[in-house]
């Protein structure tokens, strides 16, 4: 049987959208689920939503609706959420589920038939937004007696209340910490909870009787469970305490609770002691990370701050969304998001790194070797190297991700991403076409492994990008079919197996820069050097001679190209079928272009030296294999050329009727 792993997420307020944020650990604890999955664990991954409390309970006055239909509402868009994100949970729990209810309420009993529980008097401070208790010490510590997270002024909450005994536990939580390094994870966050409970635990009012949104306490229906105590429980709700034990002891004790660190002593402290009344185990570990911050403050609904997730995806992919999060912030810190840095790692990581080297890859296989992987011939030092380095791969993924350094494997991954790249510039497999056909495959054939380790090893990350790459490379099976061990392996690729022209991976995305708009024929030109047209490892800059610097760039030879790197640039003849201006962008025309059997849409910086009715039933230049861009939010397949002075800008046509695609050489 295989060994289990169990882990979950905070369940989430249902009172609003969730934001990129709370997708941050769903997304966390996802690729983690993903990756154990890959290596053979059952595993159970929890996440939910959290429904009862007061800030629910306003939430829906507010909008004029009973609290079961307003989080009903909620539930629904969380879930769809997930969907969009493709997150793989196993169990999704509402804490307004019967079992959820009827667990929570036998544990009540069961703590106060312990005497774990007793009620007294109780005044306090309380913050709806937290749904936490504040002394008066911690309360007259905020500015203005106003919550630092929430920016809401505390509230005094006066009630006959149930108290549970934390008090009573905190030696041995102290001491299962010390025994138990891992229990809290990162590092600083054990010491900040030892810390905490060093100074002294005061037991905790868990019940509440001015709202009636929650479970009611089992033997007084005045009261309701105090939201954390019902959320807590989901942990184990969920998997079916205490009513089918079987299955509780499948999973339980947890390995791992994701959270965010604002909720660090929940989980740490009050969690763990709740177990240990319950005379259960404790799980294995709290992991808390840092925030996904916006302009420096943490993402919060209401700080008002908030980036939509969907949104996102809609505009740049969903696995660019997911591997800029997993990869931006390393797990455990904070980091801030911009769209500029997320757009930044797309189009270097991405489009530049990983989307380049599949596509100049595959492009030197169709052109060299007929479309068919090679096999291996001739190997000298550097190639062995390359291929050790990537042999070597799954292990370093294995290393981060088994201390859950998300963003540490990564970059492992994009690591060898690079020295690939850097190996196809070492060793010119274009030279070897001429010079070493034995060398040629073997170059060739290192590098499909190359893909297709990094395709597998980026599974549990990225969601569609390793089948697309999987795919290209003309595997006979479904990636889903190949062992996460096959990663480790090498010559899993069968020689003659026949390559595809998958699409591009990453189309850059080009941000219209209202400034330099003016200098560019072409919005493309914006693509630096090297980026255009990924083979060869020479870099070519495409479009036309503008102030900004010579139309062609090449490394060898003083500026000269040869004619097989030329012929690297597909040029087509393109009739223009529309044209319209894009909105917004005074700059910029959209063209709808014929090239024959296929017809495609292309941006160009054109709008201020042309009408677009000028330019329909021209027949026009463009580079056809160029990988395509996304401006403006419109993608752009292909580029015209154009030539430009100081004063004006002129399309290239053709001087006689061709056919629509013909190519230009
Ligand atoms: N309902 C409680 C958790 C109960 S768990 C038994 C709660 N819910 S929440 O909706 O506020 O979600 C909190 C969690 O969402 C955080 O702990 C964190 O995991 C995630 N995040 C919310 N905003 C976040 C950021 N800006 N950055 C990173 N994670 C964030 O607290």
């Amino acid at each position: 049987m295989s060994e289990t792993y169990y882990i979950t997420t905070p369940i989430y307020y249902a009172s609003g959208d969730l934001h990129i944020g709370h997708s941050y650990t769903t997304l966390a604890a996802d690729a983690i689920s993903r990756y154990k999955r890959l290596r053979g664990y059952d595993v159970f991954f929890l996440t939910g939503t959290d429904e009862h409390g007061l800030k629910i309970q306003r939430k829906a006055e507010s909008v004029g609706l009973r609290p079961k239909e307003f989080v009903d509402g909620i539930v629904a868009k969380i879930k769809d959420l997930w969907r969009v994100l493709d997150i793989t949970y196993d169990g999704f729990i509402r804490t307004t589920d019967d079992d959820h209810k009827r667990t929570v309420q036998w544990i009540f009993n069961k703590l106060y038939e312990n005497q774990d529980i007793y009620k007294k008097n109780y005044e306090s401070w309380y913050c709806v937004g937290c749904e936490s208790f504040y002394t008066e010490t911690q309360a007259r510590s905020f500015p203005g007696m106003v919550c630092p997270d929430h920016g809401k002024p505390l509230e005094r909450v006066q009630e006959e209340s149930y108290f549970f005994r934390l008090s009573k536990y905190a030696e041995r939580l102290l001491r299962h910490i010390d025994e138990n390094p891992d229990f809290i994870q990162p590092l600083t966050r054990r010491n900040e909870v030892v810390q905490f409970v060093k100074m002294g635990l005061e037991d905790l009012c868990i019940s509440r009787t001015t709202f009636r949104w929650g479970i009611p306490v089992p033997f007084d229906p005045e009261s309701v469970v105090y939201v954390w105590i019902d959320a807590l429980t989901n942990y184990i709700s969920a998997i079916g305490y205490p009513f089918d034990m079987e299955k509780f002891n499948k999973w339980w004790p947890a390995n791992v609770h994701l959270i965010g660190k604002e909720i660090l002593r929940f989980h740490a402290v009050i969690w763990p002691i709740l177990l240990m009344a319950l005379d259960l185990p404790l799980p294995k570990q709290v992991f808390a990370h840092g925030w996904l911050n916006l302009g420096g403050k943490k993402m919060s609904k209401t700080m008002g701050n908030v980036v939509d997730p969907v949104e996102l995806t809609r505009r740049y992919s969903l696995d660019a969304v997911r591997y800029f999060v997993l990869r931006e912030v390393p797990f455990g810190a904070d980091g801030d998001y911009t769209e500029e840095a997320l757009i930044a790692r797309i189009n270097s990581d991405l489009a530049n790194d990983l989307g380049n080297l599949v596509y100049r890859t595959l492009t030197m296989v169709r052109r060299f070797t007929e479309a068919r992987i090679p096999p291996a011939g001739r190997e000298e030092a550097v190639d062995r190297e390359f291929k050790e380095r990537c042999l070597s791969l799954k292990q370093a993924v294995e290393d981060e991700m088994d201390h859950l350094r998300i963003s540490l494997a990564l970059e492992r991954i994009m690591d060898v991403v690079g020295k690939a790249n850097k190996y196809i510039d070492e060793v010119s497999p274009w030279d070897l076409a001429k010079k070493d056909p034995s060398r040629l495959g073997t170059t060739l054939n290192y590098l499909c492994e190359c893909l297709r380790i990094t395709a597998s090893v980026l599974r549990p990350f990225l969601v569609n990008t390793p089948s697309l790459i999987w795919n290209a490379l003309g595997m006979p099976e479904p990636i889903d079919r190949y062992s996460w061990d096959s990663a480790g392996e090498w010559e899993v690729l069968t020689p003659g197996q026949v390559t595809k022209r998958g699409k591009p991976l990453f189309p850059r995305i080009e941000r219209e820069d209202k400034d330099s708009a003016d200098e560019q024929a072409s919005s493309d030109e914006k693509r630096p050097a090297g980026e255009v047209l990924p083979v060869a490892g020479d870099s070519i800059v495409q479009g036309t001679r503008t102030k900004a610097g010579p139309a062609t760039t090449i490394k060898e030879d003083a500026g000269l190209i040869t004619i097989d790197q030329f012929r690297q640039v597909e040029l087509r003849v393109a009739e223009v079928v529309s044209a319209e201006k894009v909105q917004g962008a005074d700059k910029l025309l959209k063209l709808a272009v014929s090239l024959g059997d296929e017809e495609r849409q292309i941006v160009a910086g054109i709008a201020q030296y042309y009408d677009p009715q000028e330019l329909v039933g021209k027949q026009i230049v463009i580079a056809y294999n160029l990988r395509p861009a996304v401006i403006r939010g419109i993608e752009s397949k292909g580029m015209l050329l154009a030539s430009k002075d100081d004063e004006t800008l002129a399309i290239l046509t053709v001087d006689r009727k061709v056919k629509n695609g013909s190519p230009v050489s």
